[in-house]
Formats: C-alpha cells, structure tokens, sequence
C-alpha cells in the first residue's frame, strides 16, 4: 500500500512517530523504500550533497525534476516530497503554481516543500491539488537573510512569530510543517499546538516525524556534521576502502582472476 498524506494526519493522531529521509537517486530510493522509510523527500540539499554547490541556490528546476524522477522510478510505496528549489516560487503564484505542477505532472513527485511563511500560495496550491508541505525555523535558502546558517527560534519574540507562522501554514491546508534548526522547547510548542504533523530536523525530540539527510546519516560527506546529525554508518570510510582494495588487486593483477573472467 502506498503511503499517502492523508497517512501522515492519521500518525500524527495516533501518536505513532515516523521517519523521513532525503533521496537522490534510484538506488538509494530502491533501498530506503526497502527498508520501510515510509516519506523521501528529494531535497535541495542535492545542491551540496551530490552537487557539489556550497550552499542550495544555484539548485534549478531542471536538476531537481532530474533526480526527482530518478527517485520516484526508485521507491515503490514511499510517499515523494520534491523540494522547490530556490526562485521557483519566490517570483510570482503563477510560476510557483506552474513549477509545483511540474514536480508532480513530470517528475512523479506526490507533494511539494516550500521554505518560509508563505501561506497565500501554499493555499493557492492546495486549492489546485497540489499538497504542500511547509519548511519553518532555519531554512537555508534563506541563508544569507540569516547571515549564515543559524538556529531560530530563540527568544520569547522570535518563537511567537514561528508558533504564529505555523499557524497560518495549517490554516493555509499544508499536509506537514518541516522544523528545523529551532530550540527543543520550541519545537516541542508548535508540534503541541498545529493539527498537523511536525517534522523536525535539529528541532528536538517532540516532534511527530524526523528527517535526516541521507548523507549525513551514512557519513559521506568530510564535513563536521551539525550538531543534530547522528551518524548510523561510516561509508565514506567504507568507499575509500573498497576503491583502495580494487586498486591495490588490479595493481598486483589479483584482479580479475578466472572466476571473473569469460572461457
Ligand atoms: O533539502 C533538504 O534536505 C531539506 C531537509 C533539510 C529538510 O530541506
């Protein structure tokens, strides 16, 4: 049975947490779907995960239906969230509607995340059968408003305007809000107070689903992770020494031997 969002309310009404995580590819899709990871979201975050970009800007629309395809030929039950990328939406609620229609007419996508306060087009897409998932707190297309990538949230101010921002969002029909970079307690307080489901990421442990970057999770990247990021696996290492092991077979010509080779 494929997961729907209509799954997610019905968790977040029984208490029942869930997991999600970012996918990029078809394998990965393949195997998270495997797995169980009931909700892929094919991040912006490729921008430097699988990019190679500093920061998730330069991420077009082109490079995010590219590997949203790839994910959704990957996950058999999965439920698929593309992340518009930075100025798709921004511009105007016509291009915004027309490039969210794109994630799910072309690259198979079931909702689309947007980053920021923006319920007038998160109802506009709504309206027009499009499900929206919210992105609140730290959202890194913003990151230069920011002056670099830092918690929000702290201070009795700045959490009231996110309680009240999520508010809108659920007024506005989002089918979950992405939390992230905010303070434990903070998230702790929106998740307590939106009909909808939280999904926290560096938001503590309150929240009704949690994300993780993949890459983070299987430590590939050589960067100092965040704070939030627990690592389940060490594939960078593990990379590095399957590449050193069939270096070192072609070099002393272990490899290929007759086992693989044709007669
Ligand atoms: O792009 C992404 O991976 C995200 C998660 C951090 C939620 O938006």
């Amino acid at each position: 049975m494929s997961v729907t969002i209509n799954d997610l309310r019905a968790w977040k009404a029984a208490g029942k947490r869930f997991p999600m995580l970012t996918a990029y590819d078809y394998p990965t899709a393949r195997i998270l779907d495997d797995a169980g990871i009931p909700v892929l979201l094919v991040g912006d975050s490729l921008g430097q995960t699988v990019l190679g970009y500093e920061t998730t800007l330069p991420v077009t629309m082109e490079e995010m239906l590219h590997h949203t395809k790839a994910v959704t030929r990957g996950a058999g039950s999965a439920l698929i969230v593309g992340d518009m990328p930075f100025m798709s939406y921004q511009v105007s609620t016509e291009e915004a509607i027309r490039n969210a229609g794109r994630f799910l007419k072309e690259g198979g996508a079931h909702v689309v995340k947007i980053e920021g306060s923006l319920s007038t087009l998160a109802a506009a897409l709504t309206e027009r059968g499009i499900p929206v998932m919210a992105h609140l707190g730290l959202t890194p297309q913003s990151v230069h408003m920011m002056g670099g990538n830092r918690v929000q949230g702290r201070g009795e101010e700045a959490a009231a305007s996110l309680i009240d921002a999520a508010h809108q969002m659920e007024k506005s029909g989002v089918c979950a809000i992405v939390l992230e970079g905010i303070p434990a307690d903070l998230g702790r307080r929106i998740t307590a107070t939106v009909s909808v489901p939280t999904i926290g990421i560096g938001a503590g442990p309150d929240c009704d689903g949690q994300v993780l970057v993949i890459t983070d999770l299987l430590g590939l990247s050589d960067q100092e992770p965040p704070k939030f990021v627990k690592r389940y696996a060490d594939l960078r290492q593990e990379i590095s020494r399957a590449a050193k092991a069939f270096a070192s077979d072609v070099q002393t010509g272990v490899f290929p031997d007759q086992g693989h080779s044709y007669s």
